[in-house]
Order: C-alpha cells, then sequence, then structure tokens
C-alpha cells in the first residue's frame, strides 16, 4: 500500500507535523524530491526537530528512504544525522537508507545560487541551497551521485572534468573562483561519501519488494504543487517536481501501485521568496496570521507572506495531484479573526474565472472575490472532536470540502504531535466529485 503525500500550496503546510502523525501506521518513509531546501518541523512534547533531507516518520521509528529524484547536500545531511543521532534517535543501516544514484549538491551549487540571485532584478528569492544548479546537473549529465564518493578516481575525474567550467561561471558571476572547492573540501567529501556508503540503497528496488511483500509505504513530498517546476507560477518556483506523481519517478515506482494521495491545506496561505500571490495581505489580519502562526522559515528563518485561502489555487492542486484526501492544518491560528475571508474566484481583466489562469503574468492580475463568514474566539488546540468546533470553524471546513468535492481526513489544531482531529467520526456526505461543483 502507497500513500503519497504532498503539501498543496506553497509549502510550509505543516507536512513535517503529519507526516510524523501518520508514519507510526506505515513501514516505511520516503522522501522522493527536493534537498535541504525544504525544512519540515516536528513537535513532540517540548522538542522541537527541524528537518530538511530526513524524512520526518524516523522520529517515531518508522524506516526512512531517501530517494533518486532528490538532490543531497551530503555535508548538511550528516549534520542532520549527527543531531537527530545527539537527541537520541536511532539512526543504523537498518532504518535508514540514501540512495545510491542521488544526485549530490556541491558547493559550487551553492556559490552560484547566491551569486546569481544577487546579480538579478527580479529575485526568485531561493533558499541559497544551490537546489536549481544541482538540478540542472542532473539533466545536464553533469552530475556527481552519492555512489561516485565510493570510488576515489571516479570522483576525482568526473570532478576534475566538471570544476574549470565552474569556475568559469562563478568568476562570470563576479566570485572568486580561486578558493572553489579546494583539495581539503574533496577530501572531506570523500570522508563523508565513506560514512555515508554504509547506507547506501537502490531505493526503487526496497520499495517494490517491500509494496510486494504487504508493507506500507508513506512518499514525503517536500515544498509544495503551486512551486512545482512545470505546473507552478514560473519563474517564482523550485527547481523540482513537487506533485504527486513526482513520488513515482522520484522512488522508482509505478503509478500502479498508488493507493491514497494526499493533499496538505493550510487555513490560509504562506509563501516565502517572491512570485504571485493574489491573496496576499499587509493589512493587520495578515499580521495576526504571521504572529499567531509563528510564519517564519524553517530552512533560513525569513518571515512568511500571509493571505487568505485561495480555492482557485487550491482546485488547480487538487487536480495536479488528483488527491483523495485533505487535511487542513492550522485552523487554529485563525482563532480571533472577526472575519474570516476565502477566495472564491478571481477577477481577471473584468471577467470572473474560478480556475487560476496557465501564466504567472496573468495571475499576478487576478483580484480575489471573497466569500466572507464571521470568525470565532475561542482557541481550538484542546479540541479532538470535529463537532466541539465552534459552528463559523465547522462552517469554514465544510465550505471547503464541498466546494472542492474531497474530503478532510484530519483537522490539526496545533503543533504538537496530539493536536489533531480525526474526521472519519463524522458521517460522510462529501465525496469525491472531479467536477467540482461548486454548491456555494
Ligand atoms: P512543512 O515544511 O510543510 O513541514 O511545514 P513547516 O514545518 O515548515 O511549517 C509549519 C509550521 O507550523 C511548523 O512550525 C509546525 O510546527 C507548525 N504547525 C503544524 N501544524 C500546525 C497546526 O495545526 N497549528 C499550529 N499552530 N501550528 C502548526
Ligand atoms: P518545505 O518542504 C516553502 C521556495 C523558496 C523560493 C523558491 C525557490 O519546507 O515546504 P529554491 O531554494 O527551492 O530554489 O527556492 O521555492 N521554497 C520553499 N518555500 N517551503 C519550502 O519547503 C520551500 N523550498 C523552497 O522560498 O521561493
Ligand atoms: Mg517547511
Amino acid at each position: 500500500m502507497l500513500t503519497i503525500i504532498t503539501g498543496a500550496q506553497f509549502g510550509d503546510e505543516g507536512k513535517g507535523k503529519i507526516v510524523d502523525h501518520l508514519a507510526e501506521n506505515y513501514d516505511i518513509v520516503a522522501r522522493f524530491q527536493g534537498g535541504d531546501n525544504a525544512g519540515h518541523t516536528v513537535v513532540v512534547g517540548d522538542e522541537v526537530y527541524k528537518v530538511h533531507q530526513i524524512p520526518s516518520g524516523i522520529l517515531v521509528g518508522t524506516n526512512a528512504l531517501i530517494g533518486p529524484g532528490v538532490v543531497l547536500n551530503p555535508f548538511s545531511l550528516t549534520e542532520e544525522m549527527k543531531m537527530l543521532q545527539d537527541r537520541g534517535i536511532v539512526i543504523t543501516n537498518e532504518n535508514f537508507g540514501i540512495d545510491t544514484k542521488a544526485s549530490l549538491i556541491m558547493p559550487y551549487h551553492i556559490s552560484m545560487d547566491i551569486l546569481s540571485e544577487a546579480s538579478r532584478k527580479n529575485r526568485v528569492g531561493t533558499t541559497q541551497k544551490g537546489i536549481a544548479y544541482a538540478y540542472a546537473d542532473r539533466v545536464l549529465r553533469n552530475e556527481i551521485r552519492l555512489g561516485d564518493l565510493f570510488d576515489e578516481d571516479r570522483f576525482y575525474q568526473k570532478l576534475n572534468a566538471i570544476l574549470p567550467a565552474k569556475k568559469e561561471v562563478i568568476a562570470k558571476l563576479g566570485g572568486n573562483p580561486y578558493d572553489l572547492f579546494p583539495d581539503e573540501e574533496a577530501k572531506r567529501l570523500l570522508k563523508i561519501g565513506k560514512e555515508l556508503q554504509h547506507y547506501a540503497v537502490d531505493v526503487s528496488y526496497v520499495i517494490n519488494s517491500s509494496l510486494r511483500a504487504g508493507k506500507k509505504v508513506l512518499a514525503e513530498g517536500a515544498q509544495g504543487a503551486l512551486l512545482d517546476v512545470v505546473h507552478g507560477t514560473q519563474k517564482y518556483v523550485t527547481s523540482s517536481s513537487t506533485i504527486a506523481g513526482s513520488a513515482c519517478t522520484g522512488l522508482g515506482i509505478g503509478p500502479s501501485q498508488v493507493t491514497k494521495t494526499i493533499g496538505l491545506v493550510k487555513a490560509y496561505v504562506t509563501r516565502v521568496g517572491n512570485g504571485p500571490f493574489p491573496t496576499e495581505l499587509t493589512d493587520a489580519d495578515g499580521e495576526h496570521m504571521v504572529t499567531v502562526g509563528n510564519e517564519f522559515g524553517t530552512t533560513t528563518g525569513r518571515k512568511r507572506r500571509c493571505g487568505w485561502l485561495d480555492m482557485p489555487l487550491l482546485k488547480k492542486s487538487a487536480n495536479l495531484n488528483g488527491y483523495t484526501e485533505l487535511v487542513l492544518t492550522k485552523l487554529d491560528v485563525l482563532s480571533g479573526l472577526e472575519t474570516i475571508k476565502i477566495c472564491a474566484a478571481y477577477d481577471l481583466d473584468g471577467e470572473r474565472i474560478d480556475y487560476p489562469p496557465s501564466l504567472s503574468e496573468d495571475l499576478e492580475r487576478c483580484v480575489p472575490v471573497y466569500t466572507e463568514n464571521d470568525g470565532w474566539d475561542e482557541t481550538l488546540g484542546e479540541i479532538r472532536n470535529f463537532f466541539d468546533l465552534p459552528p463559523n470553524a465547522r462552517k469554514f471546513v465544510e465550505y471547503i470540502e464541498k466546494k472542492n468535492g474531497i474530503p478532510f481526513s484530519y483537522i490539526s489544531v496545533g503543533p504538537k504531535r496530539e493536536q489533531i482531529i480525526k474526521m472519519d467520526v463524522r458521517r460522510r456526505d462529501v465525496r469525491y466529485n472531479p467536477i467540482m461543483r461548486p454548491l456555494f
């Protein structure tokens, strides 16, 4: 049984928390794309864990795999492993594996990311982790894979063929090419490679064998559907495919294996970095979301842009991912707002549309058309039953479900593991409806 979980918005929907919650029912959790640009937070009691490359499920003792679809920063990965081990999380080659073919993020990728962002007028606002440049080298067949570190001669042969061109690019971008990846760094990388060799596996083989043996696998996405390199708000996107189909290509599994596809939806929208954001708020309601929701980036610490929930964008995410169920997160953050708005449609150059236009340039001009409801004052953190939610909060949840035609399986009401409402006790009057006919 294979479940895929992806962010339905611009990332930071609470994937870490929900994967941690679901993982105890799975045998394997696997990351399939992205790199250490991701930052997934898991709160266990008083402990806060921030993981960037290791699947969040490792915290509950589920086996964790990093698939070949990711770009791997070996330096930060070993630091992350050490951070978890120092805090008592067991990581051995019995419960953790990395694909031998994972492409490496090299120091020159990071320099190129930083320098090219600095030289641009219209910055993407990347995490400066070298993601685009590492993926570009994969597509150019110019990559160094994890497995290349296991053979010193092969590694140096590849590196020596690659470095002169990288030095040229970095000099052109205004950087200093001379201290780029000195030999002691190459030696340190080879040493890290020897440590990581211990964990190297063929993830596709492990997952397919496990599925055949009846095991349950959870594929954990990074970023969100609207940051997808093809389907997102280009050019303000990340450089990987972030939608559910990417789990198949990134892990090496056939689509026929997929049982469920879960989409994570924050009760409002946040975005880090630049790019179109029709419902963005710059008023007191937006500040409420930043402060109450603690909306600061897990990886870069940047303040996240905040705005109202956007149904046209959510409909698009549902199409891109084929969600069979949704999880609503951070509903508790909306407590205390006098009026809650949801963007039901857009006005684009005088025309009313309820699905986003294809191009970012057109999305930039979309003016949200809101539906409004009264808010609620009650705090939600202690609520564990849907029917104990304030009536206006229930109305908010049901509006989204009905408009989307996809049921929520959980509602998260706080950062902690136990702050969650399971929805299957509730009578189901919502069925998946691919036409997504609005009821309001
Ligand atoms: P991810 O990248 O999707 O894993 O999300 P992040 O970890 O970057 O950001 C989500 C933040 O919201 C983290 O600080 C979580 O601890 C927190 N969080 C997750 N779910 C909830 C929730 O339901 N309510 C509140 N208040 N915080 C939450
Ligand atoms: P998680 O997994 C939110 C954003 C960056 C920037 C764009 C491109 O924690 O949800 P990149 O460094 O990937 O080239 O930057 O993508 N971005 C994220 N935003 N959450 C993330 O990951 C993100 N990873 C990248 O802010 O706008
Ligand atoms: Mg995050």
